[in-house]
């Protein structure tokens, strides 16, 4: 078997260098914990990055995914198959009324790329409003709209992107009131998870539901991070009672078989027209079968519910323990941001050397927990005990 040494040579010799890596191979991985090729055991409060929704491995993941394989791994959509019909329906299932057609692909930025080409298409308009300090993705439209300009590289990106605040319902209103016949669409996260968890008032989304609403354009959440029970609800805008026309997702969708998906209201699935719009591996039959028992897995153990109960629980528990430095707590469900006074980076080290995963951002002084949506209190209190004895050092 090889060692940390040889893996870490092997990957820097052939694999373009465009991570930063923590300095461990890791081998496998059950429910909140992953081991490394050495045997050590990691808690993983950053999910793999917000993938891992039903804890690594799963075995009603493992089993769907095994069974499948030893029948048909992939296919493509020049044919139908028993288990993406399913796993369609499985996903629309999960989507808020009136969003009743899913189209399947591969990642974030390819639910992203989709959702921005289909929202040009239906409104017939060219400009597309996201941002600032929103990710989207790295291929060149979901890099474009990307509101971060660290990960605009070459700009200037595609035409056709305005920039507006996060949280400023006025200043969209005037730009709609200046340029509203141009607007396709407004694209966001509900939640800012990479400039640092950041989350509106619910009197904002409400707010750009109804400007979207009054001058024709598609309203978009990226719910990559936030979808599949990260908030507490199915999908975001459960939490503050506002439907988008377009929901982005991956990450989570599928527990880790590369999964995205677009979810389109009906009146926007009905301007796509055959052809207009295609993925080779959207809907292979393996990773639908990841995503069917995904969506089984979080209805059975009711994940969102949970994951609304346990980061609650995790946030009261984390203001109990009166961590010094620590600043504000933000977050919604299992997605939670720790602002400290000083940068987190050397925290976010001091706590993977102690075997806790986490996961930092784009705001230096804050650190991300997105743990598997089956962390209990035992894996909460471990974290919290950790982050005491890191802080105290
Ligand atoms: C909110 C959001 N959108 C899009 C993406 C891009 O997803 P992917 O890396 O699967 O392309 C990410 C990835 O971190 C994300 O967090």
């Amino acid at each position: 078997m090889k060692d940390i040494e040889q893996i870490k040579s092997l990957e820097e010799q052939y694999q373009l260098k465009t991570y930063a890596k923590f300095p461990i191979a890791l081998e496998r991985g059950e429910g909140v914990y992953v081991f490394d090729t050495a045997g050590k055991r990691y808690l993983d409060f950053y999910g793999g990055h917000a993938v891992a929704t039903t804890g690594h491995c799963h075995p009603a993941v493992v089993k769907a995914i095994t069974e499948q394989a030893s029948k048909l791994i992939f296919y493509s959509n020049i044919v139908y198959s028993t288990v993406r019909a399913e796993a369609c329906e499985a996903l629309v299932s999960l989507a808020p009324a009136g969003l009743t057609q899913v189209f399947l692909c591969n990642s974030g930025a390819e639910a992203n790329e989709t959702a921005i080409k289909a929202a040009r298409k239906f409104s017939g308009k060219p400009l597309i409003i996201s941002m600032r300090e929103g990710f989207h993705g790295r291929t060149y439209g979901a890099m474009s709209i990307t509101g971060f300009e660290k990960y605009r590289i070459y700009p200037p990106g595609l035409p056709g992107i305005e920039f507006a605040t996060f949280g400023n319902a006025a200043e969209l209103e005037q730009l709609f009131g200046e340029r509203g016949a141009e607007i396709a669409c407004v694209i966001l996260e509900p939640v800012q998870s990479m400039a640092g968890i950041r989350i509106a008032p619910p009197a904002y989304y409400r707010a750009l539901r109804e400007l979207c609403t009054k001058h024709n354009a598609v309203l978009i959440f990226d719910e990559v991070q936030t979808g599949f029970g990260r908030t507490g609800a199915n999908f975001f805008g459960e939490n503050v009672g506002v439907t988008p026309d377009i929901i982005t997702t991956a990450k989570g969708i599928a527990s880790g078989v590369p999964m995205g998906a677009t979810f389109f209201h009906e009146k926007i699935a009905a301007a796509v027209k055959l052809g207009e719009h295609g993925a080779t591996f959207g809907g292979a039959p393996l990773a639908c079968a990841a995503a069917k028992a995904t969506v089984e897995v979080l209805k059975s153990e009711r994940l969102a519910e949970h994951a609304k109960v346990a980061g609650a629980k995790l946030i009261d528990g984390l203001q109990a323990a009166r961590l010094p430095g620590l600043k504000e707590i933000r977050g919604l469900g299992l997605l939670i941001g720790l602002e400290f006074e000083t940068e987190a980076k050397p925290i976010i080290q001091k706590l993977f050397e102690r075997g806790v995963i986490t996961g930092s951002s784009e705001e230096k002084h804050t650190l991300r927990l997105i743990p598997p949506l089956v962390v209990n209190e035992n894996h909460c209190q471990e974290l919290i005990t950790a982050l005491q004895d890191v802080l105290k050092e």
